[in-house]
């Protein structure tokens, strides 16, 4: 009655197990054609952001109620069919937006004080101090590319340290309490870029994000700042942010999401020095992940149960669209 496509745990999920009829196959969401046959008689569908849920696999259901997404992001999903086929689409957009913000700014310290190749180079037996001279955050200016709830607590904790903030969002009416509270200054993007040490990324993956930091953005980004990337891997071409580091454009670039994940193991980030490279860890606390999955498994609960859910995307009940 319930399939789980990924590795999704948790105290909640243990419960739904044990009192429902769940269906826990972890790697279903590498093996697509696999996944329309396991759909059959299927009424939800529990996802995180690797299994695509295409209108194809959408057509193979018979029975799905409810598409429920671990996490925030709705890119794997086509929403558009889901909502045609009358199934709930839900995700959990409040969650994981705190971990994702303060892996950010830890990216950002790291970055700045060059602590992985620190900690690589003295274990390797060095004691190289002056190698790792880095930078204070404090005066420095933060450029946050997409201000909502993420973009927004990552500010908010770069104020802590001391930055101002500069940001641009086409979304975010420059007079929003918040964006004053935090004393930050909307601009276009290239205004951004030219004026940003720090270039932090909190853009849903669209057609008109994806990609959108290619040679030309990169070129317009102030000589010597840094990039980092903990929203979805597809808005960056890396071949692209390769060539900036390598003409040292950029100083520095930490990416948490890559354009394939798992990324190719002969992509040239994976050699330049000050390039951090993490595997799409923001979401990944204990305290995100209990959110998450409760969030989930209550409305997947509660869809089950012919109520509403609480955090859908296109509608609180299944509709009927004979
Ligand atoms: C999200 O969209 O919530 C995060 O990127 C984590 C994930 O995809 O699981």
């Amino acid at each position: 009655m319930i399939l789980i496509t990924e590795n999704i745990t948790g105290t909640a999920i243990t419960q739904l197990r044990e009192q429902l009829d769940v269906r826990f196959e972890p790697e279903l969401w590498a093996q697509p054609d696999q996944l329309k046959t396991s759909l059959k008689g299927i009424k939800a569908l529990i996802v995180r952001n690797q299994t695509q849920v295409t209108a194809d696999i959408i057509a193979a259901a018979d029975d799905l109620q409810i598409i429920a997404r671990a996490g925030a992001g709705l890119d794997n999903i086509d929403t558009q069919a889901a909502s045609a086929a009358g199934i709930v689409v839900t995700s959990t957009p409040q969650a994981n937006s705190l971990s994702v913000a303060e892996l950010a700014v830890g990216l950002m310290l790291s970055l700045a004080r060059q602590i992985p190749a620190a900690d690589w180079d003295t274990r390797a037996g060095g004691w190289n101090r002056q190698v790792f001279t880095g930078s204070e955050l404090s005066g420095k200016t933060l450029g946050v590319v997409g201000f909502g709830r993420i973009g927004a607590l990552t500010a908010t904790r770069a104020k802590v340290f001391g930055m101002n903030i500069v940001a641009h969002d086409d979304y975010v009416d420059p007079d929003a309490d918040y964006v004053k509270e935090l004393d930050a200054k909307m601009l276009g993007l290239d205004d951004l870029l030219s004026q940003a040490d720090f270039i932090t990324c909190h853009v849903p993956l669209t057609d008109s994000t994806r990609e959108m930091f290619n040679d030309e953005l990169f070129g317009k980004m102030k000589p010597g700042a840094f990039f980092i990337n903990t929203s979805r891997g597809e808005v960056a071409d890396e071949a692209a942010l390769a060539r900036a580091m390598q003409k040292e454009q950029l100083a520095g670039a930490a990416l948490d999401v890559r354009q394939v994940e798992p990324p190719d193991a002969s992509s040239p980030l994976n050699s330049l020095s000050n390039v951090i490279l993490t595997p799409h860890i923001a979401a990944f606390t204990n305290e995100a992940q209990t959110r998450v999955v409760d969030a989930v498994c209550r409305d997947v609960r509660a869809i089950l149960k012919g109520e509403p859910a609480t955090d859908f995307f296109n509608f609180p009940k299944p509709q009927s669209c004979s």
